[in-house]
């Protein structure tokens, strides 16, 4: 691992990360009531990086207390759809405008690569919010002719109207922390709720860099309300508040469930994006200068801390030894180091606990008879490093094979027989994303019927849009983030009837 030169840090970056951050409620940056604060960590060193106020319940309860103003009366409840939209898209220019900024921050929180970060959180995330703007003033109910048996001769205009689902509280995790929160954010707002927002524990910081600007862009107060804190204490008193109406969640299935069930109390709606184990299926009339590269970005893409990523990498037998040396060439070639430095290609793990995480992974897989192609083990001495590692000798049932490790840790299976493979790829608890390469179009389009993934592609991997829903089948969760789909979360259908 080698430290080039760093990029210069951004003069406001610099100042945000030396102030303790307050938290949004009401409008108002405010302590955390008890007064404690929490440090996250840059994970390129380990060291801290910032202090942050901690919420806990009694936090969430003015948060939600505020939300709930905010959307029962106001501003926000008055607003034209169109100024609603308007609104939406000055917080998208706002973020564009300090594209620098928040690419910065999240390769100090997160730890990504900042050249990656440019290119993709940041710009992915303005494109959402830009998307999300237009829906503001096109969600429409319907017309619909009734009949009504029981009452001959009547007439009726019958017709239904979307609402707002009301306070919602959504819970996102650390592997892209802008992003996700503008995927929640962005339809939430379009469709008129009212929010508070909690950020990873691991990476609040943009979130809280975004806040100022949902102030400056003229969110009545109230609108957006953000809560940092952990898991345990400010993400389960949200999940189980009762003056919230949803709960949005992405992050692990295990505390999947537990938000799930804490919901149950006042049976607000559930919206769940969790774990994958997406496989990866290579035919042999593949383009292989296009598959290596591709399978290789599947899962080495944000160093693997990606729901979606391809860790089952499945390949026709007469091409298993070719695609995987082609793989384990191309991990060997990743430039793993600081996000920072402007030529690195993978930076550390976003923790500790996350980097233990993969190495035990890793020890169970070789225990279990798994051979590492290249990697295998951490990578330097300081930060959450771990080097990108290709396995095989892997068999399905095996710990590495069925649990998400959410690392940069990929097993290759060689197969034989279509049918077989087809399978293995639906046999995981998980089914988040699968792909499929090939020249043969209708065997892919055929292929795609039957893996039981809610994304699929076809020569490709990791192709995100505002306007491609995403979600998960099985226990990879409930519901479709992005695209149109992703309104109906935020939504309640209401039946008008009128007697003519
Ligand atoms: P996590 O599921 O604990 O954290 C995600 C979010 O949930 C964070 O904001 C956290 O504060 C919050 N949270 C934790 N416990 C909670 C509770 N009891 N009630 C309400 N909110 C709670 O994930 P963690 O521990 O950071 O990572 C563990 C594993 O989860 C990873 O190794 C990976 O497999 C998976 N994961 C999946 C993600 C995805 O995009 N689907 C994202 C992050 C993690
Ligand atoms: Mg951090």
């Amino acid at each position: 691992m080698s430290v080039a030169a760093a990029i210069q840090i951004d003069q406001r970056v610099k100042s945000f990360v030396t102030k303790p951050r307050k938290m949004l409620v009401g409008g108002e940056w405010v302590e955390a009531a008890s007064g404690k604060t929490f440090a996250t960590f840059n994970p390129a060193s380990g060291e801290v990086l910032a202090q942050v106020a901690e919420g806990e319940k009694e936090d969430v309860d003015r948060a939600v207390k505020a939300a709930r103003n905010a959307f029962e009366s106001g501003p926000w409840r008055r607003m034209t759809t169109s100024e609603r939209g308007r609104l939406i898209w000055k917080l998208a220019d706002l973020i564009e405008a300090h594209l620098e900024e928040f690419a910065q921050l999240e390769t100090l929180d997160n730890g990504k690569p900042v050249v990656i970060a440019r290119v993709a959180d940041v710009p992915l995330a303005v494109d959402l919010f830009r998307y999300m703007a237009g829906w503001a003033t096109k969600i429409e109910g319907n017309t619909i002719p009734i009949s009504v048996p029981y009452t001959p001769g009547a007439q009726y205009l019958a017709y239904t109207l979307r609402e707002p689902v009301g306070v919602v509280a959504q819970i996102i995790p650390w592997n892209f922390p802008l992003l996700m929160a503008a995927w929640k954010l962005g339809p939430a707002l379009a469709a008129g709720c009212t929010v508070v927002l909690k950020p990873a524990e691991q990476t609040p910081l943009s979130a809280l860099r975004l806040g100022e600007l949902i102030c400056e862009a003229g969110f009545p107060q109230g609108v957006i309300n953000i809560v940092p804190g952990y898991g345990e204490s400010a993400g389960a008193a949200l999940a189980a508040h009762p003056g919230v109406d949803k709960v949005a969640f992405t992050g692990s299935t295990e505390v999947g469930k537990l938000v799930l069930a804490a919901a149950a109390g006042n049976l607000k709606k559930v919206s769940l994006e969790l774990g994958g184990k997406s496989p990866n299926l290579v035919l042999k009339d593949a383009d292989l200068e296009v598959v290596i590269p591709g399978a290789a970005n599947a899962i080495f893409f944000n160093h693997g801390q990606c729901c979606c990523a391809g860790s089952r990498l499945y390949v026709e037998k007469e091409i298993f030894d070719e695609v995987v040396e082609g793989v384990a060439a191309q991990a060997k070639k990743i430039k793993v180091g600081p996000g920072l430095d402007p030529t690195t290609e993978m930076g550390p793990l976003v923790s500790n606990e996350q980097q233990q995480r993969v190495l035990g992974y890793l020890e169970a897989g070789f225990a279990e008879g798994a051979k590492a192609v290249v990697g295998g083990h951490r990578a330097g001495e300081a930060g959450y490093f771990v080097e990108p590692t290709v396995l095989v000798d892997t068999s399905q049932n095996m710990k590495v094979m069925q649990e998400e490790i959410f690392g940069p840790v990929v097993c290759a299976v060689p197969f034989q027989e279509l049918d077989e493979v087809i399978q293995a790829a639906n046999d995981n608890i998980y089914g988040l994303a699968a792909a499929v390469w090939t020249r043969d179009i209708s065997k892919a389009h055929r292929i795609a019927r039957e893996l039981r993934a809610g994304s699929v592609w076809i020569n490709c991997f990791n192709i995100f849009d505002a306007a491609l829903p995403f979600g998960g089948y099985k226990q990879s969760g409930w519901g479709r983030e992005m695209g149109h789909d992703a309104l109906e979360l935020y939504t309640e259908v209401k039946a008008v009837c009128a007697r003519l």
